[in-house]
């Protein structure tokens, strides 16, 4: 059982880790939130049916009235459309400012239904209850919530931090292989960002199966790096960048591809590795950093290359949200677990992509 504390004054809340969590999420919620009369459980086609019943149960043994609100699975839901659709849903559930969202799934969920909740009424309490294991070690803390628009991912949204995050690991047993190793990739992140103990415990992990064994120890410890990095730079204006290690490289791969061949994990898996191949030719990284990563990824059945020239990067990188004017902020590391941030011209891109002229 783990317990992490994150510390953001008015708005400081509690990660709580344990099996069998779900079945007493109620109690906790209850404790949490005592003037709540009602919930609604925001959740997809995928988890709904395996876990919205015990979470409502849970739920209404504390009195409250639950009503579940089920959208499609995956990004592609991650919409206006969906939004508004679930805007309806808690209108007619009659939920009022005192009542709450609960978001039960992965990261669409998290960041849709944390919208929802940021913004329905001019804002209600939500807690997350995430299900997958990148919602679980990223998106589910920090209150980052957004809907995608047809331009670009996430363009719409909200820092709106949640009362409480509950994780469940025994959730990750039903999660497929792809999710789990998906998830994977922001775990190895967070050991290249800044955790070099945790980098070699994944690098001693045998296999999936010890992975889901040692699920409550890992995800304490991203979510320990997590809340400490968003209590320093909440609205992401420094510090949390270095959350974005992979990431530019890594959407550019996503985008390039219609968002329909990698994952957002298997994305950032591959940045990881090309960003840092190249910083390793610049002489800004110890050489055979990215080597090691590459080894830890592939562990996990992670991409580590791609089919995409300079031109395909440069061309999906221009319209990331993460520019600002014509310049772009890196993350870098200098050794496994010690990174930091390089502004550069986006004229100065090329060097740090493959085939860049790294010289
Ligand atoms: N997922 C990156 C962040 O929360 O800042």
């Amino acid at each position: 059982m783990g317990n992490v504390h994150v510390d953001l004054g008015t708005k400081s809340y509690n990660i709580e880790i344990e099996r069998g969590l779900l079945e007493k999420v109620g109690k906790k919620v209850k404790a949490l939130l005592p003037k709540v009369e009602k919930a609604a459980v925001i959740t997809d086609s995928n988890v709904g049916p395996l876990y919205a019943d015990v979470l409502r149960r849970s739920l209404e043994r504390e009195g409250l009235a639950v009503t579940v609100l089920t959208f499609k699975a995956g990004e592609e839901s991650k919409n206006l459309i969906t939004l508004g659709n679930l805007y309806g849903g808690l209108a007619k559930a009659g939920l009022t400012r005192s009542d709450m969202v609960v978001a039960l799934g992965g990261g669409v969920t998290g960041d849709m239904g944390g919208l929802a909740a940021a913004t329905f009424l001019r804002g209600i309490a939500f807690v997350q209850i995430p299900t997958s294991l990148l919602a679980a070690v990223d998106s589910s803390v920090g209150g980052k919530v957004a809907v995608d628009l047809p331009e670009g991912k996430n363009l719409v949204g909200a820092f709106y931090q949640p009362k409480g995050v509950f994780i469940d690991p025994n959730l990750l047993q039903t999660l497929p292989g792809r999710y789990l190793h998906d998830g994977m990739a922001e775990v190895i992140k967070y050991g290249c960002i800044c955790d070099r103990d945790l980098f070699g415990r994944l690098e001693a992990l045998q296999d999936d199966g010890d992975l889901l064994t040692h699920g409550d120890e890992i995800i304490e410890a991203c979510c320990n790096i997590k809340a400490r990095i968003v209590e320093h730079d909440e609205f992401d204006t420094g510090e949390r960048m270095l959350l974005n290690f992979g990431h530019t490289l890594g959407h550019a791969v996503e985008k390039t591809f219609r968002f329909d061949t990698y994952s957002h994990g298997e994305g950032v898996a591959i940045g990881m590795v090309l960003l840092t191949r190249q910083a390793e030719k610049l002489g800004l990284t110890v050489p055979g950093t990215a080597e090691r990563i590459e080894g830890l990824l592939k562990k996990f059945n992670l991409p580590v290359s791609v089919q995409m020239d300079q031109a395909d990067f440069l061309k999906a990188i221009a319209l990331d949200k993460k520019k600002r004017g014509s310049e772009i902020t890196l993350v870098l590391l200098k050794t496994i677990g010690e990174s930091f941030l390089q502004k550069i011209e986006f004229s100065g891109l090329p060097k740090f992509l493959p085939d860049g002229d790294a010289s």
